[in-house]
């Protein structure tokens, strides 16, 4: 079956749930009609809107597919305001309608996943390149999926990211089709500023991923859906970005005062009702949503919401002695000891340690080729804004590169404004 310039094998679409097969079919019977459009058509079932939930004065509110790709969606609101409730709801009202693809950080969404039987990818048994390549299977047989980081550290979850959101940005033209990129949690890839603890160049590289997703995305189907629990602290170029807004309860001043600004409501309206809202209630605005500015009730979920905190029950009744043989101490020390040497990153020679550490850095391959220009041009140096087009890459990554390369000391940087120029370090010699 032909979609323009894309072909799908029969093996291709028995891997398709029976609705995704309708559509598919459907899809390619609109394709055969020319209909030119600035970005990918979603199927006509999705254009009337899905249901998300009751309005205050009653009737429901209804979510428009089609605008939600031109502006996507942030979510915002205080821990417990029932965000990851919200982007459930959203991803079981869309799902056969538009691929989904769900970055998940706390491994929450995987019931979703099993319940819709859609792959779920282990963020901590794919390296990069591997999640680069799933990123752009998904997007070329139009697989939803779910990318699970819940197994990795918050550095690995930012790289893996990068990689994957880098991959479904720089899939080929052919493979534009709608998606949906629910992200929760979205400021822990992109935080504002300097916030985390990951290197700044990888930091810099994930929040890029994520400000070409909310920018570039829309002419290539992806409609970011970004929660996260304070918009301060998610990047402002990533926000910014955003022109559909569910705001639901928030406590603190600063937030109130930012939600406030970007729903367009005053203050003291703000004060008055955000820190009342409940879990499940949040302020919808954006020509996305049927009914806007207006408050609704989130609707409910069929699949196993986990982010409930867990019942309150009393600690097991022992003695200190008993716990500790439970915990069995003693074997855990032993073990501790004699694994120290194999385990301790620490034991490696310093040199060995710094090397590692460079090559994990996702800004390696650009420094490495910035290495090489500026090799036969030292001691001069080459122009900073010259090397992004020299090596046909785009400024920010070699931004990225020259901090990194800075960070070993590789290399001298004249902080003059646009004309900034870069040369080899006084002394490094390659
Ligand atoms: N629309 C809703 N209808 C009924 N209950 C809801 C709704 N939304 C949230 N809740 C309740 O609130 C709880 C917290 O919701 P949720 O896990 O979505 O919060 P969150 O904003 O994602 O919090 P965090 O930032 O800590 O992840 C849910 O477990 C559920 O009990
Ligand atoms: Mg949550």
């Amino acid at each position: 079956m032909s979609f323009g310039a894309t072909t799908l094998t029969e093996q291709d679409m028995s891997r398709l749930a029976p609705i995704e097969q309708e559509l598919a079919k459907a899809f390619a019977a609109e394709l055969g009609k020319p209909s030119p459009a600035a970005r990918p058509k979603i199927p006509e079932d999705a254009c009337i809107g899905i249901d998300l939930g009751v309005s205050d004065p009653g009737g429901t509110i209804r979510l428009d597919l089609e605008k939600l790709l031109d502006g996507r969606l942030l979510v915002q609101g205080t821990s417990g305001a029932g965000k990851s409730w919200t982007l459930r709801r959203l991803l079981e009202q869309t799902h056969g309608l538009v691929q989904q693809i769900v970055i998940d950080p706390e491994g929450e969404f995987v019931s979703l996943a099993r319940h819709f039987d859609y792959p779920v990818v282990d963020g901590s048994r794919l390296d990069t390149a591997a999640l680069a390549t799933a990123a752009s299977r998904a997007r070329e047989h139009r697989l939803s999926v779910l990318l699970d980081l819940s197994q990795i550290d918050r550095e690995a979850q930012m790289q893996g990211v990068t990689a994957f959101i880098g991959a479904l940005i720089a899939a080929p033209r052919e493979h534009w089709h709608p998606a949906l990129i629910a992200i929760d949690e979205a400021h822990i890839f992109a935080p504002f500023g300097g916030a985390g603890l990951a290197a700044t160049s990888v930091r810099q590289a994930a929040t890029h991923a994520l400000t070409d997703l909310m920018s570039r995305g829309r002419k290539r189907g992806l409609a970011g859906v970004l929660a996260t629990q304070r918009i301060a602290r998610l990047a402002k170029s990533v926000s910014s970005e955003a022109l559909n807004f569910l705001i639901g309860l928030n406590t603190l001043d600063i937030d109130i005062r930012r939600a406030a600004e970007t729903i367009g409501w005053d203050a003291s309206k703000a004060f008055d009702r955000l820190p009342i809202l409940q879990p499940g209630d949040f302020v919808a605005s954006g020509p996305a949503f049927s009914l806007a500015p207006a408050t609704l009730r989130v609707g409910p979920v069929e699949t196993r919401h986990i982010g409930a905190r867990p019942e309150m029950i009393a600690p097991t009744a022992i003695s200190a002695a008993d716990a500790a043989s439970l915990l069995d101490l003693d074997e855990l020390q032993t073990a501790s000891q004699a694994d120290e040497e194999v385990r301790s990153e620490q034991s490696l020679p310093v040199g060995m340690r710094a090397v590692r550490a460079f090559i994990r850095e996702p800004a390696f391959a650009d420094a490495g080729r910035i290495l090489e220009v500026l090799t036969p041009l030292s001691p001069q140096g080459a122009a900073v804004s010259d090397l992004a087009d020299y090596l046909s890459i785009d400024g920010s990554r070699v931004a990225a590169a020259l901090a990194l390369l800075d960070t070993y000391g590789a290399v001298d940087i004249d902080d003059v404004g646009e004309g900034r120029a870069v040369r080899l370090a006084k002394g490094l010699t390659l």
